[in-house]
C-alpha cells in the first residue's frame, strides 16, 4: 500500500506481521521502490530500476548503487487501524 503525505511518497509494508512504513523513493535515481521485489524473510525492498536493497526497518541500503538511506516512519496499530508518524 502507498500513500502520500506532504508531497511525500510513502509505502506501507507487511513483513511477516510486522508493518514498516518506508519512503517510496529510491535514494540513488528516484525509483518507485513500492515496485521493486519485497523479501519477507529478510525484511528488504529491491528498487526495480538499479538493484538496490534497503533494509525496510531502518531505511539504509543494503547494497550499491544507493549508498544514502531513506526516511522510515514509526507506525502504530489502533485496532485494525494503522497510523503512521510522519514529523
Ligand atoms: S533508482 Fe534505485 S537503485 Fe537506481
Amino acid at each position: 500500500m502507498t500513500l502520500e503525505h506532504d508531497d511525500v511518497e510513502i509505502m506501507v509494508v507487511n513483513c511477516g506481521g510486522e508493518i514498516l512504513a518506508m519512503e517510496d523513493r529510491c535514494s540513488h535515481d528516484d525509483g518507485d521502490l513500492s515496485e521493486g521485489e519485497l523479501d519477507v524473510a529478510a525484511c528488504t525492498m529491491e528498487c526495480p530500476r538499479h538493484g538496490a536493497l534497503f533494509d525496510l526497518r531502518t531505511g539504509r541500503p543494503i547494497t550499491l548503487p544507493a549508498f544514502q538511506p531513506v526516511d522510515t516512519f514509526p507506525v502504530v496499530l489502533d485496532g485494525d487501524t494503522i497510523k503512521l508518524e510522519v514529523d
